[in-house]
């Protein structure tokens, strides 16, 4: 298909990222974020997880209002858009199908390619958004990146802004989910890293210990750490029915202190494997405080340029997305109205 937009002086990429619960959606111009917004769901606050079948429906409800208020704050028209970037997985097949469906339709409308895009790797570029008037730290080629979700746990080497490779990974449960199921457990809502963020910083950190799983690669295990926590809190509570509320600071304090460090230490033998210090993490646990100040404090030890995005950029957002879309429009890598949703893709 001839598209009208290609050769346009100004490549204006609309992102779409639709993959969990957050309906986002942004607008790029020549490489540089105009807007960026989001409609969070609330709604699966109450069932301790994400519901797939309601986040579908919000989605629904909101990707053309969010459309809009992407288009107003970045003043700009439909007409006037390059192409469209839209997350085609991994994530829920209910929720990317909103997003990949409404993408089509744009694409189809107004006659401009369409640019799928693997949030994962969209998580990874966010470290390139660049904003208006603003200059950002940029990692450069070779860089290692500690990608972190609630659904996923990488270690992966980009050697361009297209290429990925992935050096290590969890066999089971992502960090997220261990934060959010630590958090259930404690009778916390969803999406409870971030209370867990809140209460460790008023905790000691050295009062309570958990395992550490012993495998014979780079690789991540969850599992076992947060079936260590369920037993823990079961026994101390026990013998003490309060014993979450008068310890939960130093609970918090003491879980979140052990998976940064298990998080850390394979990092840091990657980095000593593949010699390479330009370090960065990504993904919405990357917001997490005390990660992102332990990965500071093992950068100065050991010589790294670290990179951490800005919060809004580690949870998922369409700006990660229509940088990616860019990248990729650059290299005019656009595909068919044909494409389905990925539950699982690898990056
Ligand atoms: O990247 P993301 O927004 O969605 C996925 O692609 O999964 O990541 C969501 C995960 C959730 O598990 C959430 O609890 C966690 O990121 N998270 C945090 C923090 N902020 C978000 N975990 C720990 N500390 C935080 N401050
Ligand atoms: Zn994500």
């Amino acid at each position: 298909m001839a598209h009208k937009n290609v050769e346009n002086k100004d490549i204006i990429i609309l992102g779409i990222e639709s993959s969990c619960d957050d309906t986002s959606c942004a607008i790029l111009k020549n490489g540089v974020l105009l807007s960026n917004c989001t409609a969070n769901q609330s709604i699966h606050e109450q069932y301790g997880g994400v519901i797939p079948e309601l986040a579908s429906r919000d989605h629904q409800k909101n990707i053309v209002p969010v459309l809009t208020a992407a288009l107003k704050k970045a003043n700009v028209t439909l007409s006037q858009i390059s192409a469209v970037a839209v997350t085609r997985g991994p994530g829920l097949s209910g929720s990317l199908l909103v997003g990949l469906s409404f993408a089509k339709s744009l694409s189809l409308a107004l006659n401009i390619p369409l640019v799928e895009v693997n949030h994962m790797q969209g998580h990874i570029l966010a470290h390139f958004i660049q904003e208006e008037n603003q200059n950002i730290k940029q990692p450069s080629f070779p860089f290692l990146c500690l990608t972190v979700s609630g659904g996923h746990t990488q270690i992966v080497k980009i050697t361009d802004h297209l290429s990925f490779e992935l050096l290590a990974e969890t066999e089971d449960d992502a960090v997220g989910e261990a934060f959010d199921k630590a958090a259930k457990i404690l009778g916390l809502p969803y999406p409870g890293g971030p209370l867990i963020d809140k209460y460790a910083k008023l905790g000691d950190a050295t009062k309570y210990k958990f395992p550490t799983p012993q495998l014979k690669t780079n690789n991540y295990s969850f599992s076992g750490v947060k079936t260590a926590f369920l037993y823990f809190i079961q026994e101390q509570t026990k013998l003490n029915a309060n014993f979450i509320e008068e310890n939960l600071n130093d609970i918090c304090a003491s879980y979140q202190a052990h998976l940064i460090k298990y998080l850390l230490k394979n990092l840091l033998t990657v980095s000593k494997e593949t010699n390479i210090k330009q370090i960065t993490i990504a993904g919405g646990v990357s917001a997490n405080s005390g990660l992102r100040s332990e990965l500071e404090l093992l950068g100065n030890k050991h010589q790294w340029q670290t990179y951490i995005p800005k919060f809004e950029y580690c949870t998922d957002n369409a700006a990660m997305i229509a940088i990616t879309g860019y990248y990729k429009f650059l290299e005019q890598e656009f595909c068919g109205l044909e494409i389905a949703p990925l539950a699982r893709y690898e990056i």
